[in-house]
């Protein structure tokens, strides 16, 4: 632990504090600020924590200025390129990766986990067949938290492992159904044939009266995206896990909030967004038009896909989506996307050499090609955030197990700056 304090003085009281700092592997340090509190009797003030580290970790790591992102210290591009995401799945929960026997234990045992109770599937038949799958996936994951009493004793580390095992190995059984649901079509059970990723797709699209056609470029495609999407530090969804986790609940009731967290267009609904978007610019020439848009202050409108709180110089899982994306539409031949690439192309070239986005440092994220690479393996877009979704299970349960593991568990209480009345007094209301 550093011996080093930073000293934060009142300049009003005179009353001065000394605050430890507290330093990673990796990083930032950060100042330990509770002192402030107990001797200068005040809090900080941090509105949507931008600079505050709300917990130790060590899953994920960002270098926003430099465009790195480790998972237990592995560089995503080397995991993109050698690993699998079931690999990445143990990796994250375990902190190691496999050997080739754990690695088999573990297909195993996610095997065994994929299916779900079969009284849990009537709570698809309960949603309209015109509702967003993320609804579904919010409602049928919290459902879960009605299952598994008999393995829910979250200070029991094999309960613990199991609750992480069943929502990996469930959660893509989960949107798959979701997406059947929506389209009318027969469920498609999982497969002890296959891989966990080509059961997804596999339960995706598989139809009955016709061969089922798993392509591989395809299905290392899906892969792919599923690895750059796995964890990534704190991000509001991942927050909002460890919150829900910190006042005890249920596990499976924690990756539901996080699942509807992640729904905003501001976080995991993003890609969908950078769909809508592209097709509303329709064409290279209206570009620019755009872009003007965007730049009006008075107009709410953002450039779907751009910025992040984090990286301010590229986002690395993007640089990765860019070429997977290239080199997909290529080999699928998937014409009917290059128009939307060209643009987004495009509008990737225009907006990294305007002086907003420059000054803003507004580079492409994750979510700009992933909707392009998603709709050419014909994945329709009210299913790009359920599949983000089932990517971040993960982390978001490896981040809960991590945090009801710290012996000094407490429940998140974060407090305010309050500026409503000071106390008055009630009126009966023939006086008002
Ligand atoms: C994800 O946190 C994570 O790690 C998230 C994620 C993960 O893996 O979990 O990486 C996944 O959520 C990626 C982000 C997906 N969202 C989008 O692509 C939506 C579009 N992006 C923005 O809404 C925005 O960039 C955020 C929400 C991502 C980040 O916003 P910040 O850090 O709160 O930045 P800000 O709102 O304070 O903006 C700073 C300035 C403002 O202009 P000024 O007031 O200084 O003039 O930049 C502008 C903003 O108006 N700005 C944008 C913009 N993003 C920021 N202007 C136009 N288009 C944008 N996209």
């Amino acid at each position: 632990m550093s011996t080093e304090t930073v000293t934060i003085t009142d300049n009003t009281s005179g009353k001065s504090v000394e605050c430890p700092v507290r330093k990673g592997t990796l990083g930032q340090p950060v100042i330990e600020c509770q002192g402030i509190a107990k001797e200068l009797g005040m809090f900080t003030y941090d509105p949507a924590f931008v600079t505050t580290a709300s917990t130790e970790s060590a899953i994920s790591y960002i270098d926003g200025e430099n465009g790195i992102l480790l998972h237990r210290g592995y560089p995503i591009d080397q995991l993109a390129e050698n690993s699998t995401y079931l690999e990445v799945c143990y990796l994250l929960l375990n902190g190691e990766l496999p050997t080739q026997t754990e690695m088999a234990d573990f297909e195993s045992k996610i095997k065994r986990l994929s299916l779900l109770h079969e009284s849990l599937i009537n709570f698809f038949n309960g949603f309209k067949r015109d509702a967003h799958p993320m609804s579904m996936l919010v409602g049928v994951m919290g459902g879960m938290s009605s299952f598994y009493h008999e393995e829910l004793d979250i200070y029991n580390p094999e309960h613990r492992e199991m609750c992480a095992m069943r929502v990996v190995a469930k959660m893509p059984t989960i949107a798959a159904k979701s997406f059947r649901y929506l389209l009318g079509r027969p469920y498609v059970y999982p497969r002890h044939d296959l891989n966990y990723v080509e059961n997804f797709a596999n339960m995706m699209f598989d139809l009955p009266n016709r061969e089922s056609t798993l392509n591989a470029t395809a299905v290392r495609a899906l892969d792919i995206m599923l690895i750059l999407h796995a964890d990534h530090e704190q991000n509001a969804s991942t927050s909002t896990v460890r919150l829900a986790g910190s006042s005890q609940a249920n596990p499976y009731a924690c990756v539901a909030a996080g699942i509807a967290t992640l729904w905003g267009p501001a976080h995991g609904g993003a890609n969908e967004a950078v769909i809508k978007m592209l097709h509303e610019i329709g064409d290279v020439k209206n570009i620019p038009s755009y872009i003007e848009k965007v730049k009006d202050k008075e107009n709410p409108t953002r450039l779907m896909g751009f910025g992040h709180r984090v990286y301010k110089n590229f986002d690395p899982r993007a640089t990765i989506i860019r070429k997977a994306c290239h080199d997909l539409l290529e080999q699928l031949d998937a014409g009917d996307q290059q128009p939307m690439f060209q643009i987004a192309m495009e509008l990737e070239r225009i907006a990294l050499e305007d002086e907003y986005f420059v000054d803003r440092k507004l580079y492409p994220n994750v979510d700009f090609y992933s909707g392009i690479i998603l709709s050419a393996l014909g994945i329709p877009t009210n299913m790009f955030t359920p599949l983000f979704a089932v990517a971040r299970s993960v982390g978001w349960i490896a981040q809960w197990k991590e945090m009801i593991e710290e012996p000094s568990l407490k429940i998140g209480r974060p407090r305010q700056v309050y500026t409503g009345y000071a106390a008055r007094d009630y009126t009966p209301i023939a006086q008002r």
